[in-house]
């Protein structure tokens, strides 16, 4: 409980009263939480690992529209709005994840506003990043997308050492082309490009950027 941002702002007795009402459970990787359009019943906060949300085409092709980790939670739409599932989860790597029931999230929200603005805070950031995704998928070219997803992983996950960031290679290539909204032919194409012109190095376990030359 203590490692998720959202209850941080609770005192010590609160945090374990919520203890008692959260389920702790560990899952392998690429298992599937709930899809789009299921009911939603449950809300999950993530302790280790990470978690794809997306939303799936009518041929089967994905779009992730978000990667949640270590302390970052979802599935509380359905529960507010009692519609059904608005994207899927599924686990990328072996996750521990908190849940709770849909009972229990709705009288925390009517019991600590404190949740309720942290809730909030999460879902205004969800609708800016959502208008900036709207924005790159309208205005900019696949190459640049590829690029800015590059980037963003960098930032968001990245270890840094001197000019060279190195990124866990949590998602594989078709994740990433669904991440940036590409074909993964687009993305091998940059990614090729990318190593001769020495600004990216790929191996298996990881990929190393050189993020200034990248931008
Ligand atoms: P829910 O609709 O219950 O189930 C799917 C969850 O994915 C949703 O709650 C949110 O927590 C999360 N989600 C849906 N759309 C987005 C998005 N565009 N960005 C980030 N998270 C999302």
């Amino acid at each position: 409980i203590k490692k998720v941002p959202l209850f941080a702002r609770l005192n010590e007795h609160q945090q374990d009263a919520l203890a008692q009402i959260c389920t702790r459970r560990s899952f392998k990787g690429n298992t599937v939480l709930f899809s789009e359009k299921d009911t939603g019943n449950v809300f999950y906060m993530v302790v280790s690992g990470s978690v794809k949300i997306f939303t799936t085409g009518s041929s089967g092709e994905e779009k992730i529209l978000s990667i949640c980790k270590s302390g970052e939670s979802f599935g509380e739409l359905s529960l507010i709005d009692g519609k059904p599932r608005s994207a899927s989860a599924q686990t990328l790597e072996d996750c521990v994840l908190l849940s709770m029931t849909a009972q229990n999230f709705l009288d925390l929200l009517r019991n600590h506003f404190d949740i309720t603005l942290v809730i909030m805070q999460e879902l205004s950031h969800r609708l800016r990043d959502t208008n900036q995704q709207v924005y790159d998928l309208t205005f900019l070219d696949a190459r640049t997308r590829v690029i800015k997803s590059l980037i963003t992983m960098a930032n968001k996950h990245g270890i840094r050492s001197g000019h060279t960031i190195t990124i866990k290679l949590v998602l594989n290539f078709d994740e990433i082309s669904q991440l940036a909204g590409v074909q993964k032919t687009t993305l091998m194409q940059v990614i090729r490009d990318l190593e001769e012109k020495q600004i990216l190095a790929i191996s298996p376990s990881d990929f190393k950027l050189d993020l200034a030359k990248l931008r």
